[in-house]
């Protein structure tokens, strides 16, 4: 399979650089620039190497460098943002710093005809972020494009297939780059384009046959995309061989276990085991109010439900977990801060052996992930669902998780996704939900004075979580949704919308 390397110099745009090569039929994978070698590199037999923006600049003592013997390596080599500026300096060029050569955002870029822009108009308008610039391109390479402000907007030795743009093709605000990374990776590597999901699937079943064997499988099913989507691929290839254990936690949304059950006992040739574990958390949770202790205690134990289970039902046989590609990739930058505890991994008890590890979607992005299940059959309120957490409405309920309050949740939660979905908005938004904060407010209802619950509306708009927009919902729909929730629910007596975006707050309350 051809393969395209991505090394990643610290960017903050270097999985959607992975995810652009894959969009155009070419599996890429990201390496943090310091886990591999130049020998290493070569063995691994990669069609073209990316080096990805980084927030440094390329004299800075702690700046991340390279061993410039990748440019003798033979492999063609797309250097972006910092990548372009460690290329040049690699290759005995200058870099230099300057107040008035700083450009950020949209800028008009003027090409000249190389095969990089073939297709591409001699103006562009291309996104940057930069404040050091290349004054002039280094021995052997020539100027491919220019901008009003920097003599060197990108540069190239096509002879040793070595090309550099300072701006970045893999936004969208680049208006051909698209193009621009088509051209590197059909024209210059020589791809053709051989990652496609339907061979994914075909592959992946050859390969967890091949890793089973006669053995058996069990999964843990959260009822989520990705473990969704392993349950129904190994199904597809050992059948009634896998078991899927569902825990019930009793925190999901209103039906949702009942949908999740059905979804996997009628589609799907498979063995699933349903374990309503609703007292056993609820009992757990009791008095406890502390966002991280629940957390903890939820992931807990939803670890000694599944592996309880194990213990009791399955002697022997292999742990499948729909661990994918963003879960373990490596940052070039090193670990930001953790905020809260997800419980995305897990790994097995020590007294519990399993005979294997299967992850059959661990090389996939996300949107990759949905492609493969809406191909497997899997329905498209499951494929496209939003995110929802591990703790799930745990983690909702502010303060003591009580069945009541769960309940009150659930009921305002099923009313507000009713509404979005009827106002067609539901797919406009990346996330939304109801919260119970657990205040109590003075209303009238009727004649009488009411003291009750006030659900609080949370809705984001988002490209990748990291930071968020509230959601600009028109009143009328929240108008809506906050009669009806009022009207419908018992034990609520006022709704609020959270206009709070990501940062300062987070997009859960908890
Ligand atoms: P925050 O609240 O950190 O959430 O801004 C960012 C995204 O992550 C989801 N989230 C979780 N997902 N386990 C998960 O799998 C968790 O414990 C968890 N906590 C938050 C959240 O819903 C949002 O999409």
């Amino acid at each position: 399979m051809e393969k395209i390397l991505v090394l990643d110099f610290g960017g903050q745009y270097n999985q959607l650089i992975a995810r652009r090569v894959r969009d155009q039929g070419i599996y890429a994978e990201i390496k943090p620039y310091n886990k591999i070698t130049v020998d290493e590199i070569k063995a691994q037999g990669y069609s073209g190497i990316i080096f990805t923006g980084g927030p440094n600049s390329v004299y800075d003592p702690e700046s991340p460098h390279y061993d410039p013997a990748i440019l003798d390596a033979g492999i063609p080599i797309l250097g972006i943002c910092y990548g372009c500026q460690l290329i040049a300096y690699m290759a005995g060029g200058r870099v230099e710093s300057a107040d008035d050569s700083s450009e950020y955002g949209k800028i008009d870029v003027y090409a000249r005809s190389n095969v990089l822009f073939t297709d591409v108009p001699s103006k562009s308008v291309c996104w940057m972020s930069h404040h050091d610039f290349i004054p002039h391109p280094p021995k052997g390479f020539t100027t491919i494009a220019i901008t009003d402000k920097c003599p060197v907007a990108a540069f190239c030795d096509e002879e040793r297939k070595i090309y550099a743009v300072q701006f970045h093709p893999e936004v969208t605000h680049t208006e051909y780059g698209k193009d621009i990374l088509r051209n590197f990776l059909y024209r210059i590597c020589g791809c053709k384009g051989d990652w496609q999901m339907d061979s994914f699937i075909d592959s992946a079943v050859a390969e967890i046959r091949g890793q089973v064997g006669d053995s058996r499988v069990v999964l843990g099913l959260s009822g989520g995309v990705d473990s969704s989507v392993a349950a129904a691929l190994i199904s597809k290839a050992i059948g009634k061989r896998l078991t899927c254990v569902f825990i019930d936690h009793g925190l999901m949304r209103k039906d949702e276990g009942d949908f999740v059950e059905q979804t996997f006992t009628q589609l799907f040739d498979m063995n699933f085991v349903r374990l309503n574990c609703q007292d056993r958390f609820l009992s757990k949770l009791k008095g406890v109010t502390e966002p991280e202790t629940k957390r903890n205690i939820i992931g807990e134990e939803f670890y000694n439900a599944f592996f309880g289970y194990i213990r009791e039902s399955e002697k022997s046989c292999c742990f499948a977990q729909g661990t994918i590609y963003p879960d373990r990739i490596e940052s070039g930058k090193g670990d930001a801060a953790k905020i809260k505890t997800h419980h995305n991994l897990v790994n097995p008890p020590k007294d519990i052996k399993f005979e294997k590890i299967i992850e059959p979607l661990r090389d996939l992005f996300k949107d990759e992930v949905r492609a493969v299940g809406e191909k497997l059959g899997l329905p498209k309120e499951l494929v496209w669902r939003q995110p929802f957490p591990g703790p799930g409405m745990g983690v909702r309920v502010i303060g003591e998780v009580t069945a009541e309050r769960v309940r009150i949740l659930q009921d305002a939660d099923a009313i507000l996704r009713d509404e979005m979905d009827r106002c067609g908005y539901a797919e406009k938004m990346s996330q939304f939900f109801a919260v119970l904060p657990g205040v109590k407010t003075v209303g009238v209802m009727g004649d009488e004075r009411t003291y009750s619950e006030l659900v609080a509306i949370r809705a984001v708009t988002t490209d990748d979580f990291m930071t968020a927009d509230w959601a600009q919902i028109p009143y009328d729909i929240l108008g809506r949704v906050s009669n009806r929730i009022i009207n419908e629910v018992d034990k609520v007596n006022r709704v609020v919308y959270d206009i709070t975006s990501k940062p300062p707050g987070t997009v859960e309350w908890e």
